[in-house]
């Protein structure tokens, strides 16, 4: 999980599967009504999203958005009228693909009458410069105004040809009551917006401008309205979703809103992604060790080992701060898996830096590491400084890291084998009669199963591990 990199398509599909539906409870409506308008009645759509979870979910509000407006999902680029790209800039590879799809679509689309949308963080970045780069562009917007989006539609229905939502001047989140989520388990929940951490290699705060957080209220009475709805799962999204800060006189800290949220009735498991080293404090274990709805997981991305690197990168914290809190949870009362993000090659990081980096990966012992080349990225603080470290050593550094944590995780999963997990089912490969379900610990577990297992909690106990898996069988079974 983490904030790994993603490429989905989002065609607005309905998975179905039998879930087991947690008792109902009032749910309160904190929504405003959704902007009105049909203008894409009898029309399709399509999107494509690249980055991380928040970008997933964006898609999903705004798959919802475009539904709402009459708009029918479609499964490919090929039969929509619209077709929306949903963009990521983090780093330098990411931001290209964009405008090689954009290109490769033009070259195919090159007569039809298909309204083209870039939305998302290169949306942003680029903005207008989009329209000279790929004149067959129509609509520009950064997820800042997606609150806009259904306005900025209407303008292209009526007949406009060019048109752009660029504005990061907002102390709002966007949510919508018509968010279209694709898994019928797991409800994505966006908590805070935005990030005003400023590292220095990162385009995010440029991207999805300053951090704001939705009152708690709102946000525990759409939990309720989830449950309601069947969900088995809430996973809280923020780029940083520690540093929430309750706006409502309610003043309820990170820590406060889990446990509150994993005391309603019906939920069976709260995840939370990404917290920042800097804002996590012992509150949120407490919470972890006392609410067993909680996930014993934590995603704490360190960046680098070494103390030096970290104070160049911004961050906020030394290696010694960090190991404190790693330290906090391992000693927690409950088991709690750690994952987290690695930056090799960061300007100036020599090869003792990044031994501590190594070092630090020993110390730790995660369970996942998402690990990254750095890529300087335009106005960052970093983009202006050398990148000094040679791009083959920094893959030289990548696979060296990369191998150092395969050992650590084949080890890891290892001593599981013989244990036994609960899982939630999240989905069934027909041609291997296998199951896939993933633990409280984010944990994937595969064992042999049957299609309508898709939505249930199970006991699975581990008969095999390798470095990235895990093999299993359902507990009790033979
Ligand atoms: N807010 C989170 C991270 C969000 S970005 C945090 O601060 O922990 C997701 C990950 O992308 C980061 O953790 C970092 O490892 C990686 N990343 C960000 N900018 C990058 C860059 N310029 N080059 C390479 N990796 C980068
Ligand atoms: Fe980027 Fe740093 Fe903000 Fe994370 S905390 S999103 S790495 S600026
Ligand atoms: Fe996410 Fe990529 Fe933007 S990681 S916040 S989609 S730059």
């Amino acid at each position: 999980m983490g904030n790994q990199l993603v490429q989905i398509s989002t065609p607005g599909k309905t998975q179905t599967s039998e879930s087991l539906t947690p008792a109902a409870t009032a749910a309160p409506q904190f929504f405003p009504t959704p902007a009105s308008g049909t203008g894409g009645a009898g029309k399709t759509f399509y999107i494509e999203t690249f980055g991380c979870q928040m970008n997933v979910h964006d898609s999903e509000k705004v798959a919802g958005v475009l539904m709402a407006r009459g708009y029918r999902p479609v499964e490919n680029h090929e039969d929509a009228d619209l077709v929306f790209y949903n963009t990521c800039s983090i780093r330098e590879k990411a931001a290209q693909k964009v405008f090689s799809r954009l290109g490769a679509f033009k070259k195919q689309y090159h007569s039809s009458r298909k309204i083209i949308g870039v939305l998302g963080c290169v949306a942003q970045q680029e903005g207008e410069r989009f329209f000279e780069r790929a004149p067959h562009v129509n609509l520009v917007c950064g997820s800042a105004s997606y609150s806009r989006l259904s306005d900025l539609l209407a303008q292209i229905e009526a007949g406009k040809r060019r048109v752009t939502g660029l504005s990061l001047d907002t102390d709002e989140c966007f949510e919508t009551e018509v968010t279209r989520r694709d898994n019928p388990f797991r409800a994505y929940l966006t908590i805070i917006e935005g990030c005003d951490k400023d590292c220095a290699y990162c385009v995010v705060p440029m991207t999805r401008g300053p951090e704001r957080s939705r009152p708690s209220d709102k946000i525990l009475g759409e939990c309720l309205r989830l449950v309601d709805e069947g969900y088995r799962e809430i996973q809280f999204l923020g780029q940083n979703v520690n540093s929430y800060r309750d706006p409502s006189p309610a003043r309820r800290s990170f820590a406060e809103l889990l446990a509150r949220t994993a005391e309603i009735a019906g939920i069976s498991r709260v995840r939370f992604i990404t917290s920042h080293p800097r804002d996590f404090g012992p509150d949120i274990v407490e919470a972890i060790e006392t609410h067993p709805a909680l996930c014993d997981h934590v995603h704490l991305p360190v960046q680098s080992g070494s103390s030096r690197v970290l104070s160049r990168m911004l961050r906020g914290y030394t290696r010694e701060e960090y190991l404190e809190k790693i330290h906090c949870i391992r000693n927690a009362k409950r088991d709690i898996s750690v994952s987290t993000d690695v930056i090799v090659g960061f300007c100036g990081e020599t090869r003792e830096d990044f031994e501590q980096t190594l070092s630090l990966l020993e110390d730790v012992e995660y369970d996942q590491v998402f690990s990254f080349k750095y890529s300087p990225r335009p106005k960052t603080a970093a983009g202006g400084w050398a990148d000094s470290v040679p791009e083959d050593e920094k893959a030289a550094r990548l696979a060296e890291l990369q191998e150092r944590q395969r050992v650590i995780q084949a080890r890891r999963n290892q001593a599981l084998i013989g244990r036994e997990f609960e899982v939630l089912v999240e989905g069934f490969q027909p041609r291997l009669g296998q199951a896939i379900g993933r633990t409280t610990s984010n944990r994937a577990i595969n064992f042999p199963g049957e299609p309508d297992w898709v939505g249930l909690l199970m006991m699975v106990r581990v008969t095999a591990a390798g470095p990235n898996s895990l093999v299993g069988m359902r507990a009790g079974a033979t």
